[in-house]
């Protein structure tokens, strides 16, 4: 049911912890199914992201998506990191079953967070950027898949 690389990023995430004084911390949950994800960046003055950590306290898929996420966005700018859709980490996954597709939303809507408090701390606006939900509803997912 489960791709090679899912079940790899399950058992061992990357970047799993915390970031102390982080320049941006993202949490967004499901309701739903009671999974929360968060996510910290380091962000330099170029805005570039030097580090990132999360913990996700939820089902397997969104430990995987959000290990995978971290490693997407891991040294890219702010706005690239930005572009990275629940998509693109899926892809990156190799798939994900339908009923899981919502735990990568989670992830997507962790970093868009995490980049918002960035935003917010330092008084600047990143173009695109939406103010996040911090609970990511079952009905936002079934245009596309
Ligand atoms: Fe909800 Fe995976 S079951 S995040």
């Amino acid at each position: 049911m489960y791709s090679d690389k899912v079940m790899d990023h399950f058992q061992n995430p990357r970047n799993v912890g915390e970031i102390q004084n982080a320049s941006g911390v993202g949490t967004v949950g499901n309701a739903k199914c009671g999974d929360i994800m968060r996510i910290y960046f380091d962000i330099d003055d170029n805005q570039i992201i030097k580090d990132v950590k999360f913990k996700t306290f939820g089902c397997g898929a969104a430990v995987a998506t959000s290990s995978m996420a971290t490693e997407l966005v891991k040294g890219k700018s702010v706005q690239e990191a930005l572009e990275i859709t629940n998509k693109a980490v899926m892809e990156a996954l190799d798939g994900l079953p339908p009923v899981k597709v919502h735990c990568s939303l989670l992830a997507e809507e962790a970093i868009h967070a995490a980049l918002w408090d960035y935003a917010e701390k330092n008084g600047i606006k990143i173009e695109g950027l939406k103010k996040p939900k911090s609970d990511i509803g079952e009905e936002e997912i079934e245009e596309d898949y």
